[in-house]
Formats: structure tokens, C-alpha cells, sequence
């Protein structure tokens, strides 16, 4: 009798024990398995699914067969889907281009500079808030201030208001990460549908006023957006773009500045390099982002974290057509996984790979650097992270911010752990300010 099961071809399990196991430890769940089964592996989570690892299956997904790939069928049946609604995730082929090229500008170099003094006042104040000996919690004092610097900069709240938005946002952020779309009187989606309501309610009258000011910062440029027959972009539509950045930029910026302030406190020598680097770089009290963006070791210090501590674990797609990757034919409707964890721990594309070590990226250590798509906590091609200039610059401020006042060191008693789903985060981290 034929084998009905188009995906039998790839190793792996279809167990109905798959699901539990990788949610009873996820990370170790994706390393056995691409331990031994390789770098296209399947299983099954409800419906059958592929995982596919490495530089090669990610330039596959993501630049030379991206068409054959859609993102809004990756996240058919997820609450996500029904929370962002017609955002920029959501969509494929044209209307996801023609929306990118309306948010490109508002999420490009002027609007940078437009919010750079915003994110810096937020960090100083964060880092003025800690005291000389302090003990902090890593995740939830760079979660508070990426929380207003997203509120303020992103969606432009007053920073007022950011306290009296904050429940919504929650409960938006919470109704995405619901495990099932079903909406159910007063269950976690409805709760997110309501929230998302409330809030495009609340930030219409925003968009209203930033019609009638200067074009600056990236509501700005959104309001005052024309299409080629000069119509501008409705009030509604704007709103749930903001939306969208608000939660696309929140919760990962916060999980990879805080382990990038967990990782710099094992590493007190290389945080010296830095305070150093900043020294002898840096111009009194307010650098400007183009300083920020000439110190070298600053940037492999992101790009370390990038690779050791990547937001998210893996992301979806959905085949809409069928094609060959790494060796194996993909039918159509195949729900497929790319991961940036898995491909950044190759240790034969990074030596120790679990080694936090961001000196891997000085071009004068002179080895051939891993192909571009082995890095891709921001994603890779095209479709790469719309907001990663504006990471990357909220990350830069919140390293000079705090490392030239402190130096941060590991408090023994903290209880640091990772949570892997649905942001890869730490909990627990408790980290020590001393006052240099
Ligand atoms: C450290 C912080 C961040 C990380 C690690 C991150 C990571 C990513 C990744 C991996 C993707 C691609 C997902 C995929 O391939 O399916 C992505 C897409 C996206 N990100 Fe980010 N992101 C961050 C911050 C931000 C910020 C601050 C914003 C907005 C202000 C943002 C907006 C977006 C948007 C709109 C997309 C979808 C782009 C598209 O599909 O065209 N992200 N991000």
C-alpha cells in the first residue's frame, strides 16, 4: 500500500508524544533531535511538522525560495494571527511589500534620530534609579524600560501615559501568546481582542494630532504617509501598525538586553573593554547615536548576544509550494520551522559555541566569517526585522547608560534560569550594580 504520509520521507517522529516533550524542555527537545536526526527533521505538535537547521536552510526559507514559503499561513490557527490582524507578520507577496515600503522610512535613519534623545532619557533615568550596590532582577529592570521606551518612542504615548496603557498592552501581549485561537467569553484571546479594541480606540486621537504637527518620529511619518493617489493611510490602520511594532519590538528587546547585561556580568574583563571603549571614544555626558555606532566591541557585543541568546527559538512558515530543501521534497501546506537557536550553536560554524565570547567578531582575528545566514536573530533577507536599527540603538544606549556609571557583577544568590517559550528569556537573574 502506498505511504500516505507525504513527510514519512524525512527522519523523525510523528509520536503524539511529541508536543509534551517539547514543551516539558524545549530546548533540549530541538537539540536531541537535530543531534539525531540532522539538519531536516520532523515531528508533530497536533498537526505534522518539519524543523530546518542551518545557514543553508535559512537562505533557502528566508532569501532564494522565500516565495515558496508564506508567513500568514505559518501562523494559521494561532492566537497571534487573530491579535495582529492584517499587520505586516500577516501578510505575503504585494500587500506585504507595499506595507513594508510605507513603514521602511518610519523605522529608518530620521526617525531614529528623531527618537534617539527619547530612549537615551529613558536609559539615564533607569540607570540614575540604581544606586551604588544595588541588586537588581536582569530581565525586569530592562522590561521596564524597553516597556517605555516602546510606549513613548514607538507608539508615542506621553510618558504619562505609558502607565494607563500598560494594562492593555499586557493583556494584547498575553492574547498572543495563547496556545489556541479560540476565542472564549473573557479567555485569554478575548481578553488580547478587547485590549486590541481599547487601544486602536485610545491611539486614534493620537493619530489625529500628529496629522496636524510636523511630520517627525515614526508616527509622523505615518501620518502624514499619501499613497500614489494622494490618499493618506486611515486612522485605523495606522493604529494597528503601531501595534504591531509595539509588540514586534517590546518583549524581545527587553529578553536580549537583559541577557546581555547576565552574559557581560560573567564576563567582567570584556565589560572593562567596554567601559574602557567608551572612554576614550565617547564625548561627555549625551553621546550622539553616530558615536554610539563607531565602537567596535560594542558591536560584537551585540551580535554576540544575537547569536548566543536569540529572542525567539524558531519561527514558522507554511510551503505554498512544493520544493526540494536540503535534499527533501516539501509538499505543499508543510508547516516548517526555521531556528536561529539551533544554526547559532553549530560548532562548526562557531567554535565553543556556548561560550559567550563577543571577540568571535573581530575581522582581525582574520578567519573567514560564517556566511550572513548563519547569524539570524533578526531574521535574514528581505523580510529581516523591520526594527533592528532601533534595537540595535535602544541596545547601544542601554550598554553606554549603564557601564559608564556602573559595573555590573552576578549577585551569587540569584537563581538565574531560562524560560525558552514564546520569548527565549531569563528569570531570576539577579545582577549587582557598583558605581564606578
Ligand atoms: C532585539 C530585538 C529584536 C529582535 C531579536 C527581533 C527579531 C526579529 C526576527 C527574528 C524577525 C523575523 C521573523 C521571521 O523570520 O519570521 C523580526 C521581524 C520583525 N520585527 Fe523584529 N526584532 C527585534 C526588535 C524589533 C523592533 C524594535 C521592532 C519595531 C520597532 C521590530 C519589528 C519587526 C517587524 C515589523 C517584523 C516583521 C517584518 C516583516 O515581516 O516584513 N522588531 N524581528
Amino acid at each position: 500500500m502506498a505511504n500516505r504520509d507525504p513527510l514519512a520521507h524525512i527522519p523523525g517522529s510523528d509520536s503524539l508524544f511529541e508536543l509534551p516533550r517539547m514543551l516539558s524542555d524545549p530546548v533540549r527537545f530541538l537539540e536531541e533531535r537535530y543531534a539525531r536526526h540532522g539538519p531536516l527533521f520532523r515531528s508533530r505538535w497536533v498537526v505534522p511538522l518539519v524543523f530546518a537547521i542551518g545557514p543553508e536552510a535559512n537562505k533557502t526559507v528566508q532569501v532564494t525560495q522565500r516565495a515558496s514559503f508564506s508567513y500568514e499561513q505559518g501562523y494559521r490557527d494561532t492566537a497571534i494571527k487573530r491579535i495582529f490582524a492584517g499587520s505586516l507578520l500577516m501578510e505575503d507577496g504585494p500587500p506585504h511589500q507595499h506595507d513594508r515600503d510605507i513603514l521602511q522610512p518610519a523605522m529608518g535613519r530620521l526617525a531614529l534620530q528623531d527618537t534617539f534623545a527619547a530612549v537615551a532619557q529613558i536609559w539615564a533615568r533607569t540607570a540614575e534609579s540604581l544606586s551604588d550596590g544595588a541588586t537588581f532582577d536582569a530581565y525586569e529592570l530592562v522590561r521596564r524600560a524597553t516597556f517605555e521606551v516602546s510606549a513613548n518612542a514607538l507608539v508615542h504615548l506621553g510618558l504619562d501615559d505609558v502607565t494607563a496603557f500598560q494594562p492593555l498592552f499586557e493583556r494584547l501581549i498575553d492574547g498572543a501568546m495563547g496556545s489556541v485561537d479560540w476565542r472564549i467569553p473573557f479567555g485569554r484571546v478575548d481578553r488580547g481582542l478587547r485590549a486590541r479594541d481599547e487601544l486602536i480606540q485610545r491611539l486614534i486621537p493620537l493619530v489625529d494630532q500628529a496629522r496636524s504637527r510636523e511630520p517627525r518620529g515614526m508616527l509622523g511619518l505615518l501620518a502624514h504617509h499619501r499613497e500614489p493617489d494622494g490618499a493618506p493611510l486611515s486612522n485605523h490602520r495606522i493604529a494597528e501598525h503601531l501595534l504591531l511594532l509595539f509588540w514586534a519590538g517590546y518583549d524581545t528587546t527587553a529578553s536580549t538586553g537583559s541577557w546581555m547585561l547576565y552574559e557581560l556580568s560573567g564576563a567582567l574583563e570584556w565589560q572593562e573593554r567596554l567601559a574602557a571603549e567608551q572612554r576614550s571614544h565617547l564625548d561627555g555626558d549625551a553621546p550622539s547615536l553616530d558615536a554610539l555606532e563607531k565602537l567596535p566591541e560594542h558591536g560584537w557585543t551585540l551580535k554576540e548576544t544575537e547569536r548566543l541568546r536569540p529572542a525567539v527559538l524558531f519561527f514558522p512558515r507554511r510551503t505554498v509550494a512544493t520544493l526540494e530543501l536540503l535534499g527533501h521534497a516539501l509538499p505543499v501546506d508543510t508547516l516548517i520551522f526555521y531556528s536561529g537557536y539551533l544554526t547559532h550553536r553549530m560548532p562548526e560554524l562557531f567554535a565553543e559555541p556556548e561560550r559567550f565570547e563577543p571577540q568571535r567578531w573581530d575581522p582581525a582575528r582574520g578567519k573567514a566569517a560564517a556566511p550572513a545566514t548563519a547569524l539570524v536573530g533578526f531574521g535574514g533577507g528581505p523580510r529581516i526585522c523591520l526594527g533592528k536599527a532601533f534595537a540595535l540603538m535602544q541596545l547601544r544606549v542601554m550598554l553606554a547608560a549603564l557601564l559608564r556609571r556602573f559595573r555590573i557583577e552576578r549577585d551569587p544568590d540569584g537563581h538565574a534560569r531560562a524560560v525558552p517559550l514564546p520569548i527565549y528569556r531569563m528569570k531570576g537573574a539577579r545582577l549587582v550594580a557598583r558605581r564606578r
